[in-house]
């Protein structure tokens, strides 16, 4: 039968839906808190801990704080997007959803199938980052692992953008923590928000250490030039460099919207959900500015390009910030961990929304019997994290997540534009503010970012979105719930 792939999934109809689902499956446990703290338990990660030292280092030079800003309000924009979409359609299932809601199933299909770049991938990416400071944590302590078990086999060159062997085998811790976050997973960690809370605080509190004592050792030369002489091109320092370096360390701030995912289990989501979203974001914000400002102000910026560019700072500092080398690498690797267990969770909770839809096989909707968890599709998930973890360098898997969440966020500010105008009475709990332009500029600053990722990250996206494309006209499409009820 062809359906049609326009067909809109009413919001009442959403409302019911989880209304009769709930009970069986999700408890509504969150607080306001627990929603923040699950926000800033996703974001702060890879990004801030590994990429911010690329991004001063080849980028941006000390304005790197100027590029967390710039990556920063280009989020705020799509936050309040979100922020409206999550207190009217309080349902899990994240953009995927409210796409359904607005623009119609093919939409729906193609942000679902968009937001594996951002979970998946997303927690293979983080992996990457935990192994390095593992690793270079054991070695501190004279545990070493042989190179060619600690990294990936292929490498990737940020300036040709080429791909190539590097002679290691695997990156296995960064499967190890995969696989172990996936067990947890499976069994029901995700229960737990007081596990997150303490990783949260664990994180934050190591983040402060460095800021608060870090300041002491300030040398004002590292800021001059503060924001250093384009070296010719496009992105290598100068004005063009600090966006370039936005659009590197906008994988920083990725994470805010998984909040909007735990919908279903927030206790009070249309008034609490805005308040995770971006109390999360701008938390984090203020994070981000303090610790570059610090960073390229104990060391200069050039010395930054490695993969634990904090712990080069405090030793940077000489003996006085000796004390939190340790504190430093426990924070990240506390920190990654929980990056990796919000995405993991994530991805099986939009496989199932679309799994209900009849838009991927019953199968990915299946929870488990005894730990009412989806584990087929966490155990999918986690495999799939795994082999990508274990093959793929950070640099290329961080550009593949950050455009694909980009372009979820120009379509959920462009959702927000078209319901505004299509449905003007539905209940908005939360409005976002100065409307149109809030998401018109949602979109401009996401699609802005995308424009400074390289080519090569636009043909990998595309060619994904291709595949999706094909399942969605040779599967999805002929097995739509949505629109068999619409017949
Ligand atoms: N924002 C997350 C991180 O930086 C994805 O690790």
């Amino acid at each position: 039968m062809a359906n049609n792939i326009w067909a809109i999934k009413s919001i009442s109809n959403l409302l019911k839906e989880a209304e009769s689902t709930e009970g069986h499956t999700l408890k509504r446990t969150l607080t306001r808190l627990n929603l923040i703290t699950l926000g800033i338990g996703a974001i702060v990660g890879a990004g801030i801990f590994v990429l911010t030292g690329q991004a001063a280092a080849e980028y941006a030079g000390p304005a790197v704080t100027i590029s967390f800003i710039v990556a920063g309000l280009a989020c705020a924009f799509a936050g309040l997007c979100y922020a409206e979409f999550a207190s009217m359609i309080p349902i899990s299932g994240s953009a995927y959803t409210y796409a359904y809601a607005t623009l119609g199933e093919f939409f729906a299909w193609i942000i679902g199938w968009d937001l594996i770049l951002e979970y998946l991938f997303g927690a293979a990416t983080v992996s990457v980052g935990w192994s390095g400071y593992v690793v270079s944590f054991l070695k501190d302590h004279g545990i070493y692992i042989a190179d060619a078990l600690c990294n990936a086999p292929f490498s990737y060159d940020h300036h040709t953008h080429q791909i190539a062997l590097t002679g290691a085998i695997l990156n296995l811790p960064a499967m190890f923590i995969i696989a172990v976050m996936t067990v947890l997973l499976v069994i029901g960690i995700r229960e737990s928000a007081n596990f997150n809370n303490i990783i949260v605080i664990v994180k934050v509190v190591v983040i402060l250490l460095f800021v608060i004592f870090g300041a002491n050792y300030i040398v004002s030369d590292n800021y001059h030039p503060y924001i250093p002489e384009n070296q010719g091109g496009f992105g290598h320092f100068g004005w063009s460099g600090v966006f370039r370096a936005a659009g590197v360390i906008f994988f920083a701030y990725i994470g805010f919207d998984a909040v909007s995912t735990a919908a279903q289990e927030a206790k009070n989501p249309q008034r609490d959900m805005p308040w995770g979203i971006l109390g999360s974001l701008v938390l984090c914000t203020i994070l981000y500015i303090l610790v570059g400002l610090v960073m390229t102000g104990i060391v200069k910026y050039d010395q930054l390009n490695v993969a634990a560019p904090i712990a080069v700072a405090v030793d940077a500092a000489g003996t006085g910030l000796a004390w939190l080398r340790t504190p430093i690498k426990l924070g990240a690797i506390a920190g990654l961990s929980s990056v990796i267990l919000v995405m993991l969770m994530g991805q099986p909770r939009i496989f199932y929304s679309m799994s209900r839809d009849g838009l991927l096989p019953a199968v990915f909707g299946k929870v488990h019997p005894r730990f009412k968890t989806p584990y087929i599709t966490t155990i999918l998930t986690g495999t799939v994290a795994m082999i990508v973890g274990g093959l793929f360098p950070i640099g290329l898997l961080g550009e593949l997540v950050s455009i694909g969440t980009l372009l979820a966020f120009t379509l959920v500010s462009g959702g927000i534009l078209i319901l505004r105008y299509k449905k003007p009475d539905i209940h908005r709990p939360f409005k976002t503010p100065l409307f149109p332009v809030t998401p018109i500029l949602g979109i401009l600053t996401s699609l802005g970012v995308m424009a400074t990722l390289p080519g090569d990250t636009w043909i990998r996206l595309i060619v994904w979105m291709v595949i999706g494309v094909a399942i969605y006209f040779f599967y999805s499409r002929h097995h739509s719930k949505v629109n068999s009820q619409s017949h």
